[in-house]
């Protein structure tokens, strides 16, 4: 006997889509639906209060039509500003990035300096440094934000000479720093991580948090007995709030195979962000 209601994921596009992708990986007889809020995307420019209240819509909708067993928060933006409200408000477990990832961090720096990169949302937010607390983390942690960086990644540009000068100027306070592990705490950094490495060096281990998210989902699933019983095939359900057939071209080339379809999901409708760099 297991539980067969499915996984529900969210992220403000597809950039979660990494994270959805270890869970597939290590939990294969778990179904996931997978709600990309393309239509109110990026999160990263966004207020506090407008991210919390996109975070609100989409889990009520994921708990109450999709009948989610346990959800994950699999954007750092949105983890870092709601991630405390959800949990105290969602009557299922609810897992974010935040941590998974500053965890493994913590364990691969051999020097005990950890840098964390984010959207402007995330770094403002001051969530990694909370999480760093709350964990006792003992490295010490740097953040900094990358505006711009999720543009390149976006436009398919992600080892341009103008991205290489925009990372060599972002992370230049990092690099001063001496960190030796450097965390990828956006859902789009992944995508460069060459140019990152390239400008970090070789010495400094890039950890992105897609895998620890997915260890730490396996472990609330087997501690709370909502896993699955095993089965051949699971189906996986991909929602998107903005434009489904770009949805599905985009997060193919990201996820694989398994992204046949799309739905439309409707949430209320956000003006666009200011145009500023996020
Ligand atoms: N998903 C966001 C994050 O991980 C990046 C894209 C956005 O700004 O919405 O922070």
């Amino acid at each position: 006997m297991g539980d067969d209601r499915p996984i529900g994921v969210f992220d403000s596009g597809f950039g979660g889509l990494t994270v959805a992708r270890a869970l597939i990986d290590l939990l294969p007889s778990e179904q996931l639906v997978y709600v990309g809020d393309t239509a109110r995307y990026p999160y990263g420019p966004r207020s506090a209060e407008e991210v919390r209240a996109f975070a609100r819509e989409i889990v009520a909708r994921l708990v109450d039509v999709d009948d989610v067993k346990m959800v994950v928060v699999a954007c750092n933006t949105a983890a870092s500003v709601a991630l405390d409200e959800l949990r105290a408000t969602t009557g299922v477990p609810v897992v974010g990035v935040i941590e998974p990832g500053l965890r493994a961090a913590a364990r691969a720096t051999r020097n005990g300096r950890v840098g964390v990169i984010g959207t402007t949302g995330t770094v403002a937010s001051g969530a990694y440094a909370n999480a760093a607390r709350r964990l006792r983390v003992v490295a010490e942690v740097t953040c900094a934000a990358c505006p711009g960086f999720v543009e390149f990644v976006e436009r398919g540009e992600t080892s341009s000479d103008q991205v290489h000068v925009l990372a060599e100027r972002l992370l230049s306070p990092l690099r001063r720093e001496g960190v030796d592990t450097l965390l990828l705490g956006c859902t789009h950094y992944p995508f460069l991580a060459r140019t990152i490495a390239d400008v970090m060096g070789r010495d400094v281990v890039l950890v992105s948090s897609a895998d620890e998210t997915a260890f730490d989902t396996r472990l609330i699933l087997e501690s709370t007995g909502l896993g699955a019983a095993p089965r051949p095939a699971p189906e996986h359900r991909f929602l998107s709030s903005g434009d489904v057939g770009w949805f599905v071209e985009m997060g193919r080339r990201l996820l694989g195979p398994e992204l046949e379809r799309a739905e439309a999901v409707h949430f209320r409708a956000a003006p666009p962000p200011a145009a500023e760099s996020r």
